[in-house]
């Protein structure tokens, strides 16, 4: 399942915008991003599509289901009422029939709200949307293995990580309750923490749990026989989704590994790092949203999959607000890679302030948000950090009044204003640190025009 477009009339600060996302011809891959400054409307643009996909989400929970309604506040100012219209595209619609264009695998839905006392200028109409959750429901009634599309939004507060100590005796996880909290809060961790207890606790009874095995390990050595048998036996008892979710962090935390459910000396979740073992609230900021954001989205797409091999296989739509979030420059980097190539058949919608995140990928769909439109900003594949926020962020790549220096600076030397030259340098070497490019170029410049100075 992906969203081909949407469109938004009279919602937050725009007053028409129509968006297709990608995969578009040009754009090849399925992740679009949204730049722009505070208050460009980028947060406005996921909030609408996980409204608009709720009305599918409640509907494939129960045929009568209700999704969220468009808050009044969310209306343009001055504006009686608002709409969003999004178009998606499932291969569901051609199961049916192999030889279907595109429009037979179209579903179409609007919704639409206007202000108490006001008339509605666009219908509400649902139908492609009830149509579309009635051919999931329809392949679940017959077969339970047959999977669902995972739809989530992670919005900007979703770092705060609730890491329960008590939680409840038995909770039994259904399929369709991967939607829980899917579309408003996000990251669910309470969820994840009971889950991954309850699929640990199924795993260890046919299995040895891991516990043993840290011991086992301890006193037969890496390298005995016993050891690696062991060690077989336990890999084929693993359980296929807690496999998903520990691959999921593999691939994003490089050196992360094992994460599990440890009883002492209270209950908690701990992980290995570079061979030492953390309660994970003892990670830093960046590691806890990145493993709480990858683990949730691994999770859902595991209890949506049932029958898939590899859960991580599975399709969907995740809305995430500033991907960038704490993260360090370099992971930064490799979000959209890591995003891609652990979930491939996920599409993504993401908003970012960082350049980082959009000058290493190629086929990304790229649009940067201003005064209520938007245009499509050409790859930024390969460009450095500096000119990316100088093209497409419009912000200035070093502190305004030490650049107004140096171009002071490179001015008077090239006027032969020496000495004024020279005092500006000496104030700029006391700022700024040794190593400075721009200072080493100018003081070159100006030893040249010294020297010139003294032939003449
Ligand atoms: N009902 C409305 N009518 C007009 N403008 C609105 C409305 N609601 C919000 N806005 C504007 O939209 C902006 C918020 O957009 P938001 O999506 O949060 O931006 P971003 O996430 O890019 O920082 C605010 O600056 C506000 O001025
Ligand atoms: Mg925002």
């Amino acid at each position: 399942m992906d969203i081909k477009q949407f469109r938004l009339s009279n919602i937050g600060r725009f007053k028409t915008l129509e968006v297709p996302l990608a995969p578009t011809a040009e754009a090849g891959s399925r992740v679009t991003v949204f730049v722009g400054n505070n208050g460009a409307g980028k947060t406005s643009i996921l909030r609408a599509l996980a409204t608009s996909l709720s009305w599918l989400v409640a509907r494939i929970r129960s045929d009568d289901g209700r999704g969220s309604p468009i808050p009044e506040d969310v209306i343009f100012k001055g504006a009686a009422s608002a709409a969003i219209d999004i178009a998606v595209l499932d291969e569901r619609g051609q199961s049916a029939n192999p030889d279907a264009d595109e429009s037979e695998q179209l579903y179409q839905w609007t919704i639409s709200k206007a202000r108490a006392g006001r008339k509605a200028e666009h219908a509400t109409r649902l139908g492609d949307a009830t149509r579309l959750a009635d051919d999931y429901r329809t392949a679940l009634t017959l077969d339970d293995q047959s999977g669902l599309p995972l739809v989530a939004f992670y919005p900007v507060e979703r770092v705060v990580l609730d890491i329960p100590l008590k939680i409840r005796e038995k909770h039994t996880f259904l399929q369709l309750d991967g939607y829980d909290n899917a579309l408003n809060q996000g990251v669910d961790f309470r969820r994840f923490f009971e889950w991954f207890r309850e699929r640990e606790d199924t795993e260890n009874e046919s299995g040895i749990p891991q516990e043993l095995m840290d011991r086992l390990l301890k006193t037969l050595g890496q390298n005995s026989d016993v050891w690696k048998t062991l060690q077989e036996m336990t890999a084929s008892s693993r359980d296929r989704q807690l496999t998903a979710v520990r691959t999921a962090i593999a691939n994003f935390m490089p050196g992360f590994s094992n994460l599990r459910v440890r009883r002492k000396p209270r209950l908690h979740m701990s992980i290995d790092k570079d061979g030492d073992t953390f309660n994970v609230l003892q990670l830093s900021q960046g590691e806890k949203s990145l493993m709480a954001l990858v683990g949730d989205i691994a999770r859902r797409l595991a209890m949506m999959n049932p029958g898939l091999e590899n859960p991580l296989h599975g399709e969907g739509v995740v809305l995430i607000d500033e991907v960038d979030m704490h993260l360090h420059p370099t992971w930064q980097r490799s979000i959209i890679e890591r995003l891609t190539a652990t979930f491939p058949n996920c599409q993504f919608v993401l908003t970012t302030h960082s350049p980082l995140v959009i000058s290493d990928c190629k086929e990304v769909l790229v649009y940067s948000l201003e005064n209520g439109g938007l245009t499509e900003v050409p790859s930024q594949y390969g460009q450095d950090a500096n000119t990316v926020l100088l093209d497409v962020m419009d912000t200035h790549i070093r502190n305004a009044r030490v650049a107004e220096k140096l171009n002071d600076l490179m001015d008077l030397i090239q006027n032969r204003e020496l000495k004024k030259a020279r005092s500006i340098l000496a104030e700029l070497e006391n700022e700024l640190p040794a190593t400075n490019l721009e200072l080493s170029k100018a003081k070159l410049l100006l030893r040249k025009q010294e020297l010139r100075g003294e032939k003449n």
